[in-house]
């Protein structure tokens, strides 16, 4: 795989101006995973053009179904679950752990093997969260020790009611898939809500579905309906160039249609929190989802606290608050966070180990980190481990460190955001 070495050079103004971020990398899935399962022929717009996107693509291609057009507009034939063919080949998942869970609970309730497997990263990652629930509703599974590549043989299912130990909207949503083709109900409880773009899409296509904040229920055997969708700017990434304005005082930034989900915006809370001005203009609704322009105002940021009751609605987004808290005046304690360390890399390790390099002092916990922040960043040499955020999130402390940033490997950041880097550019006037 290419890495692309990067540098980033500090800005000498705020930023300003108005953008609009790729589709929504969570609900993209979720299109093509509907649509690919529904009766008729869906078409999605504006898909994130990323490679995990694509990596939900292919292997719906591999498991024959038919699909044409590109990100810009894609056409899915879906032939209901049953119209869902044994792959010929091993499934791959590529970086992304959405895809590998959601897909596993598809794939648990077909009559045949699926094999599924991912790159190095993917194949670190904790699969036993899926394969025990999936398990007790009739799958099984073979794996490495609980990781990829595995092995699913799909079948007959029942509906469970299952408590998950973390919170997790990948865990959930294999679940609530499963359940779709099981035997009567099926029940899924979360210690704290995750987020519910499953649930809203399921139901919007005909499912019947109950939500109780944590508690979620289905119904096994709907027909779902083909759908069309727009799908909107996805907030994880609008969360690099919020943060961006965020700690750059006298910045001015708009971010055109983007999805702010309640049970993803912890970034706004927290941005809002350490200082900054964020107002949800054009507020609407598409696709099931809230959607707003968001306008960010830099201001001198404080350090505050990141409690576990952030963890759920904050998740992808703490390598950039961990890089705004370095930033920012005080300290900022984020803690019951640990499920950091199961994404794309260990973001808790990875994150200390690079803003230290950035000149912050930074005490790494188990499940958390203690960030002091400095005002101003210190030029360095930094490492992504070839994990998407964690290289955006670099590039952003770079507009903020005297004599910029040099960032090894910066070509993962295609797996969300294809052309951020031309984007940060433009803004940062660099
Ligand atoms: C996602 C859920 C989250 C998130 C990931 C996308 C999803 O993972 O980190 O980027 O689309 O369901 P977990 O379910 O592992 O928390």
């Amino acid at each position: 795989m290419t890495q692309r070495a990067r540098r980033i050079e500090p800005v000498t103004r705020p930023l300003h101006g108005e953008l609009s971020v790729p589709g929504d990398k969570s609900i993209g899935h979720r299109a093509v995973i509907f649509a690919a399962i529904a009766n008729g022929t869906s078409r999605i717009a504006n898909l994130s053009g990323g490679e995990d996107n694509h990596s939900t693509i292919e292997a719906f291609k591999t498991l024959g179904v038919k699909i044409s057009g590109d990100d810009r507009l894609l056409t899915i034939e879906g032939k209901g679950f049953e119209g869902l063919a044994a792959p010929m080949k091993v499934i791959d998942c590529g970086n992304s752990g959405t895809t590998m869970r959601l897909l596993s609970g598809i794939v648990a309730g077909r009559p045949f093997v699926s094999m599924l497997d991912g790159d190095a990263s993917l194949r670190r990652r904790p699969m036993k969260r899926i394969a025990e629930p999936l398990e007790k509703m009739g799958a099984r599974f073979e794996s490495n020790d609980g990781r990829a590549p595995l092995n699913i043989h799909g079948g007959a299912l029942k509906g469970i009611r299952y408590a998950t130990p973390v919170a997790s909207a990948q865990v959930k949503s294999a679940i609530l898939l499963a359940g779709l083709q099981a035997d009567g109900v099926t029940t899924v409880e979360e210690p704290q809500q995750s987020r519910d773009h499953t649930e809203i899409m399921a139901r919007a296509l005909g499912a019947k579905l109950e939500a109780r904040g944590n508690i979620v229920s289905v119904q096994g055997g709907p027909k779902l309906a083909a759908f069309d969708i727009s799908v909107p700017g996805d907030l994880s990434s609008a969360a690099f160039f919020m943060a961006a304005a965020a700690m750059i005082p006298g910045s001015d930034v708009v971010i055109r249609g983007v999805g702010c989900n309640p049970t993803r915006a912890g970034v706004i809370d927290v941005l809002r929190r350490m200082g900054a001005s964020i107002e949800m203009l054009d507020q609407k609704t598409a696709a099931g989802e809230p959607v707003a322009d968001i306008r960010v105002r830099g201001a001198r940021l404080k350090g505050v606290d990141i409690g576990p009751e952030m963890v759920a609605r904050t998740i992808d987004e703490y390598p950039i608050l961990a890089v705004a808290a370095g930033l920012a005046q005080g300290i900022t304690a984020i803690c019951g966070a640990k499920e950091l360390r199961y994404k794309e890399s260990d973001r808790i390790t990875v994150m200390t180990e690079q803003l230290r390099r950035l000149g912050v002092d930074v005490e790494e916990r188990d499940d958390g980190m203690i960030i002091e922040g400095r005002g101003r960043l210190k030029g360095a040499s930094v490492q992504s481990a070839g994990d998407h955020r964690v290289a955006m999130s670099l590039a952003v402390a770079g507009l903020s460190a005297d004599g910029g940033v040099e960032i090894d490997d910066t070509a993962c950041a295609d797996i969300s955001f294809p052309g951020f880097f031309r984007m940060l550019e433009r803004i940062a006037g660099t």
